[in-house]
């Protein structure tokens, strides 16, 4: 725990103090409102809180220090804006002082004229009710005089940073559940990563397979042909070395049956032929690729936004921090040689 600081008059530390609050996780919101000038004013608060459903009131406070406070404090009206997962940099522009936060933004307008903005969760507009003093910070109360919300999903803050709300599969059981106790120390777990890696890989690749069967593909042929088409001219050891991640390998019998099929051209050398797609092959591949999109919106539709967002973030996490140096297939491929 902190020591104690006697300059701020804090039993403890005060960085230990906020690190402690901010264990608390959040949503964020801005608070609008315009001054007796008329000029729009407006801070990023996570402070926000639902206070009473009848009569319907919200609360927040506002530091002594902002800027705002004046503009706040002569306020009949402001508007509580729950932001949306993709409002990450309208939150850092409204958290920061002495520039125009509202430059370039489409706005509507609210009770009081105050301003608006667009692409949030959930707008709450306000009458401001009561004010209370709260140390170094002031506490606003409004009364809600109308709302609207949409289904994004929510930003999220968690230990001072942005975080995702993933709400939690209620068709799976929690790993507290798991009979854990009777499995013999050396067999697979349900909560094991590696198994739910490995599944989810095959639950969602069983659909993709189903459409290579129509097309008489298999597994290395598909990318083959899909890493052509991001990498037109690669050789069959590029092709391998690509998706070397995949423990897949495409051989040059399979890539001669492709080009049998007037699916791919090879070029040049003809020990290290060079392999393109043809408008044929490239046709199919696109067709190929529409269908695993199909299948991949499917699977984000059956599983939640937010936890689709929440999935991809936590897999590129563990991309990264565990990747042996492999290839990236997005990076261009080295002109041939001439
Ligand atoms: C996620 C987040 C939450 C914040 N919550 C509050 C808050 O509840 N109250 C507050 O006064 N400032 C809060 N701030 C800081 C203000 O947004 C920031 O001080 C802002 O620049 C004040 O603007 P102004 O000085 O132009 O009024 C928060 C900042 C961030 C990034």
């Amino acid at each position: 725990m902190g020591h104690h600081d006697p300059g701020l008059g804090l039993p403890f530390d005060a960085r230990e103090f906020r690190n402690a609050l901010g264990s608390f996780t959040t949503g964020v919101t801005i608070i609008t409102t315009r001054d007796a000038d008329g000029t729009p004013a407006g801070i990023t608060a996570n402070s926000f809180n639902s206070v009473s459903l009848d009569p319907p009131m919200v609360l927040w406070s506002l530091a002594r220090r902002a800027r705002s406070l004046p503009a706040f404090a002569g306020a009949r009206h402001w508007a509580v804006h729950i932001l949306s997962a993709q409002q990450e940099a309208l939150s850092n522009r409204f958290a920061k002082s002495g520039h125009d936060k509202f430059a370039g933004l489409e706005l509507d307008e609210g009770h009081g004229g105050v301003p608006l903005l667009r692409g949030c969760t959930t707008r709450l507009q306000c009458r401001s009710a009561f004010r209370y003093e709260g140390g170094d910070h002031l506490i606003f109360v409004g009364e809600v005089l109308a709302f609207d919300r949409s289904e994004l999903p929510p930003l999220v803050f968690q230990a001072g940073r942005y975080a995702f709300a993933a709400r939690r599969a209620g068709s799976v059981r929690p790993a507290s559940e798991t009979a854990t106790a009777d499995v013999p120390a050396a067999s697979w777990r349900e909560d094991h990563l590696g198994y739910l890696l490995g599944r989810a890989w095959f639950q969602f690749y069983a659909r993709i397979r189903r459409q290579l069967a129509d097309a008489r593909l298999g597994d290395a042929d598909y990318f083959a042909l899909t890493t052509l088409a991001l990498q037109d001219g690669a050789t069959l050891a590029g092709l391998n070395e690509v998706f070397a991640y995949s423990g897949v390998a495409a051989t040059e019998q399979r890539m001669q049956a492709l080009a049998a099929r007037g699916l791919l051209d090879a070029q040049g050398d003809a020990d290290a032929p060079r392999y393109h797609l043809t408008a044929h092959g490239r046709a199919l591949t696109q067709q190929l690729i529409a269908a695993t999109a199909a299948i991949e919106a499917e699977a984000l539709q059956a599983c939640g936004a937010p936890e689709a967002e929440a999935l991809r973030h936590s897999l590129r996490h563990l991309i990264r921090n565990t990747d042996p140096g492999l290839p990236d297939p997005w990076q261009p491929l080295e002109p041939a040689p001439p």
